[in-house]
């Protein structure tokens, strides 16, 4: 049988369950060839000299590496003049990035993290691009990046696609336009991303949790638990042995997930009282929490549906849980009794 492609899968999807309007199909391929872009320069490493700090810092106040700075370029350039987007906005950048007057304007707003986990750069270890794709409002003031914030902040249920690309030993896309989550595998000798599964199902139950234990003394006392209690295992109140693994990648942890279940978990740290968790919703737990919904887990950030949260600010923070549904209820059981 012929191989599906990124372009064919979008096509039948466009065609047979009309879940695909032509601009966003278009949108999806484009940014699609932008992570195969980025996947080249990653593949470089020392040979393209893309590895080391850019010297800069983001909004965040963290460090960039040249990879963030450069992923962010690699997919602002790809996505300005093609007529689909009204805005941009990502995690390293302060505003949003308007499409320039020269170039016509379209009726979606996308957000990314450009480059998923950064201290994994250096390293050679899995890291990835996070996008998510929203309508953007008739009439919404575009006149300046400061005004145009306020069209981005919807809840991550108003989101009409989301994704990820995974550059592990293998690059893969994998997607969500609202109708499952499909897996797609760089061929990097076609130069094109094929169809290699598609409606993935995370198990609902999992003996595998993620979570970076260094932080535990500063977890507020349901996460404190709930981890107490899988680290008990077999003889502790929930009867089986778990096992813990921290990529520090969320891309790398969530593929996992999505591969054979877990959960994931980032949750909100006492130290500081105005930052409620480490992961950002617009650009990190909003896209994750969509794939994650869409292949039957659940999300959730210490008091509600990640994707119910009404975003304020577009570079907001937020505990978050996700994963195997079973294991999501019974931590969210932990927060709400
Ligand atoms: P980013 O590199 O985009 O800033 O994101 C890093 C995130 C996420 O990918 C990962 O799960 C988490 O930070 C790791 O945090 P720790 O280093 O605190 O474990
Ligand atoms: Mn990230
Ligand atoms: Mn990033």
């Amino acid at each position: 049988m012929a191989q599906r492609t990124l372009a064919r899968y979008l096509t039948e999807a466009q065609h047979d369950k009309g879940c695909i309007p032509a601009n966003l199909k278009f949108l999806i391929e484009v940014v699609s060839r932008a992570c195969q872009a980025i996947s080249i320069a990653i593949g470089k490493g020392g040979l393209g000299g893309v590895l080391g700090e850019a010297g800069s810092d983001n909004v965040q106040g963290e460090a960039q590496k040249k990879l963030d700075v450069l992923s962010n370029e690699m997919l602002i350039e790809a996505n300005e003049w093609g007529g689909h987007l009204a805005g941009m906005a990502s995690e390293e950048m302060d505003l949003p990035h308007l499409v320039p007057h020269r170039f016509p304007k379209g009726e979606y707003l996308l957000t990314f993290d450009p480059l998923d986990g950064s201290s994994n750069i250096d390293v050679n270890v899995s890291i990835g691009t996070i996008f998510s794709v929203l309508k953007c409002p008739e009439g919404a003031d575009l006149s300046t990046p400061e005004a145009a914030q306020a069209a981005f902040l919807h809840p991550g249920t108003a989101q009409v696609a989301a994704g990820y690309a995974v550059y592990g030993p293998t690059t893969l896309l994998v997607l969500s336009v609202g109708d499952g989550v499909a897996v797609f595998t760089l061929d990097r000798e076609q130069g094109q991303f094929v169809l290699t599964q598609e409606d993935v199902q995370i198990p609902a139950d999992t003996k595998e949790f993620a979570i970076n234990m260094s932080n535990q003394r500063f977890w507020e006392a349901p996460v404190q638990r709930y981890v107490d209690e899988m680290v008990a295992g077999k003889t502790g109140p929930l009867g089986k042995d778990y096992n813990m693994r921290w990529v520090a990648s969320m891309v790398a942890d969530v593929h996992r997930i999505m591969t054979r279940g877990g959960i994931f978990m980032y949750p909100k740290d006492l130290r500081d009282p105005n930052k409620p968790g480490k992961l950002r919703l617009m650009y990190e737990a909003n896209p994750m929490s969509l794939l994650v919904e869409q292949a039957g887990g659940k999300s959730f950030d210490a008091t509600q549906r990640i994707l119910d949260i009404q975003p304020t600010d577009l570079h907001q923070r937020c505990a978050v849980m996700l994963g195997s549904a079973n294991e999501v209820q019974r931590v969210s059981d932990r927060h709400l009794t």
